[in-house]
């Protein structure tokens, strides 16, 4: 009798904990499986703040997206490779290689500085700009928060230099180049972002449209805005403007 009590409190309390593990995955995506272009907050992508301070760099809008786009492409730092037993695809995943508040000790940063055949990301793959680098400093020094602000968006704006070629050097072109083409895309010119904007599947992948991989993959959502000022480009002819 006493075991069979036992028994059911047992059951119970491991269907809660898949239950609470379910919930858990929908509310924070980013500890999801594969393609599933997460979030990037590891333990849930926090609240955006109204606007974003000209004086801090923000996680979710300027360190998670250099990192997707650079670091965990297929091969790499993904949650299925993690080459050297390193996955960069989430906050709590990243803040391991750092030393919040001290760049100069920081795993990630030594990486990311490294110049010739060991540097990260390695060659044939482009180095970090060094206004990405100085990004990647900035934040660690100011605490390596898990942040997130509202960015200035306009929909009134959708020429291909102002809005949609921005929108691709700092969130998609580290998976989609030449020399790194996720999923046979290039998305590092106006005529390749194009063809993608033509077949349809620019569009479906940033809105997440059924049938499309999401993108940008391991990285949050595009803002409501900015999936409006590709959709508006799209539709008024993909123009090189
Ligand atoms: C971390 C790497 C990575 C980033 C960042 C990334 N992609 Fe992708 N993308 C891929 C890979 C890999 C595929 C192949 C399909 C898959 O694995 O999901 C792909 C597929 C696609 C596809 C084809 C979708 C389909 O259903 O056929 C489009 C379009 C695309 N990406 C656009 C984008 C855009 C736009 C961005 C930026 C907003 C972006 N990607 C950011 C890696 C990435």
């Amino acid at each position: 009798m006493k075991n069979k009590f036992i028994y059911v409190v047992a059951v119970v309390a491991a269907a809660v904990i898949v239950l609470n593990a379910c919930r858990h995955e929908i509310l924070n995506p980013s500890n999801g499986g594969s393609g599933s272009g997460g979030t990037g907050g590891g333990g849930g992508t926090p609240p955006a703040v109204s606007n974003c301070s000209p004086d801090t760099v923000y996680f979710v809008n300027s360190i998670m997206p250099i990192i997707a786009s650079n670091c965990t492409m297929s091969g790499c730092h993904d949650n299925i490779t993690h080459a050297d037993g390193v996955d960069l695809t989430t906050y709590t995943k990243i803040v391991r290689y750092v030393v919040p508040g001290n760049a100069a000790n920081s795993k990630l940063y030594k990486e990311i500085i490294k110049t010739g055949s060991g540097r990260m990301p390695p060659p044939p793959m482009a180095p970090l700009t060094a206004a990405q680098i100085a990004l990647v400093q900035k934040w660690i020094n100011q605490g390596a928060k898990n942040n997130n602000c509202v960015g200035s968006c306009d929909t009134a704006t959708f020429t291909y230099t102002a809005a949609i070629k921005p929108i691709m050097t700092g969130k998609c072109v580290g998976c989609h180049n030449p020399n790194n083409l996720g999923g046979n895309i290039d998305l590092s010119t106006h005529a390749a972002v194009k063809v993608t904007a033509l077949n349809g599947k620019l569009y479906g992948s940033v809105a997440h449209l059924t049938g499309y991989s999401p993108m940008p993959k391991n990285s949050a959502k595009l803002s409501d805005c900015e999936i409006r000022q590709i959709q508006k480009w799209i539709t008024a002819g993909s123009q090189n403007n």
